[in-house]
């Protein structure tokens, strides 16, 4: 079998993240690794049995390396990825995209111009609660989808945000408990809802100290289809609680707490509707992601996440995430903070 080769670049905390997700695919093979920090490069080339390097261009050269995994700051994201685009790799790279728009329509263009493809790290979507919801959706089960509601009530402390300088800067990780934590929900609610036509909203930084950017955030938002929604992302809620969607219908809604069903109530159910609301009690929120920085993550999301990449490149296809989605989801981020600043509604696409 030939084997899909992957790079990592940034060894923080989620880059072993993604070296376990390949390593639990059997058409993936992780062969080395880089990042800036010559300790974090060594400890995981280490742990893994790879290669590791401090220089990334090197990496970026080797060609034994098909896709490379780009889990940097959020705000060094296309340096990275514009030269890993140059040099002929697929790219995967951590959520957000970028923070900027423009800096997000530059990786995108690399990919296109150089012929590779794009995935974003959105492991949300690939979890059997939001499959099972995605499915309901396109079978029109909800009716007519009139409010959608995503909310991360997540609590960060202050060393949180001190273990990494990057952490709460405007330049670095772009936002705060938005364009960090809660893109995740920004992102699925998007894509179950459809296309932002404006918003209103109020940030605020209430619970943390030495940091640019927000702990605390509300959104009212009305969809292109006419549907209404709110987003609230918190790192300020203490001791922190389940992430939360909330899809409401004409006939039917749906709760997912930490990408579990906890309710589903349709109009018109079937057998299958009756095993899903019998598995919904034994699935009761655990407040699991609410107090670090890599609670609540499984790997079971990025595994799957990598190996529907790995299908698009075979099959010459679009990655469930692609680029231009990947985009999205910044972009609804980045018209919260302007409206917030600008105290008026922002309407869509941003300016
Ligand atoms: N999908 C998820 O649920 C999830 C979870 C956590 C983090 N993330 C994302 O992953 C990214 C990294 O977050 P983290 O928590 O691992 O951060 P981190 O600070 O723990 O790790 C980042 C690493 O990148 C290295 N680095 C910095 N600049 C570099 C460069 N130019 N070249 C190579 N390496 C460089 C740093 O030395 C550090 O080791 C962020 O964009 C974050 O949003 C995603």
């Amino acid at each position: 079998m030939n084997k899909f080769r992957f790079g990592i670049i940034g060894c923080g905390v989620i880059g072993p993240w993604h070296a376990d997700a390949i390593r639990a695919i059997p058409e993936a093979e992780l062969v080395a690794c880089a990042d800036v920090v010559e300790e974090k490069a060594r400890t995981m080339g280490e742990k893994y049995g790879i290669d590791w390097h401090t220089d990334i261009n090197e990496l970026l050269q080797r060609e034994d390396i098909d896709i490379v995994n780009i889990c940097v700051p959020s705000g060094l994201r296309k340096d990275i990825a514009v030269p890993a685009a140059r040099a002929g790799k697929h790219i995967i790279a951590e959520k957000p995209l970028e923070i900027t728009l423009e800096k997000c329509d530059e990786i995108i263009k690399a990919a296109r111009d150089n012929g590779v493809k794009l995935g974003v790290i959105f492991q949300a979507r690939f979890s059997d609660g939001v499959q099972t919801l995605i499915n309901a959706l396109n079978k029109g089960k909800f009716g007519k989808l009139v409010y959608g509601e995503a909310s991360v009530k997540w609590y960060r402390t202050q060393e949180y945000y001190d273990s990494a300088g990057w952490r709460g800067t405007w330049a670095l990780d772009g936002g705060g408990a938005l364009m960090n934590q809660s893109i995740h929900v920004v992102d699925l609610l998007q894509w179950i809802m459809g296309d932002v036509e404006s918003l209103f909203a109020y940030t605020g930084l209430l619970a943390h100290e030495r940091i640019e950017t927000e702990d605390t955030a509300i959104a009212s938002i009305k969809f292109k289809s006419g549907a209404l929604g709110s987003i609230v992302g918190m790192t300020s809620a203490y001791p922190g609680y389940a992430k939360k969607i909330e899809i409401y219908g004409t006939k039917g809604s749906a709760i997912l707490e930490n990408d579990a069903i906890v309710a589903w109530n349709f109009a018109e159910e079937d057998e299958e509707d009756k095993l899903i609301k019998e598995g919904q009690t034994k699935k009761k929120t655990e407040a699991v992601g609410a107090s670090s920085a890599t609670a609540g993550l499984a790997i079971e999301g990025h595994r799957r996440q990598i190996f529907d990449f790995i299908e698009a490149i075979k099959k010459d296809a679009e990655p469930l995430v692609n680029g231009e989605e990947g985009r999205k989801s910044v972009e609804i981020i980045l018209g919260i903070y302007q409206s917030a600043k600008e105290r008026k509604e922002v309407r869509f696409p941003i300016k």
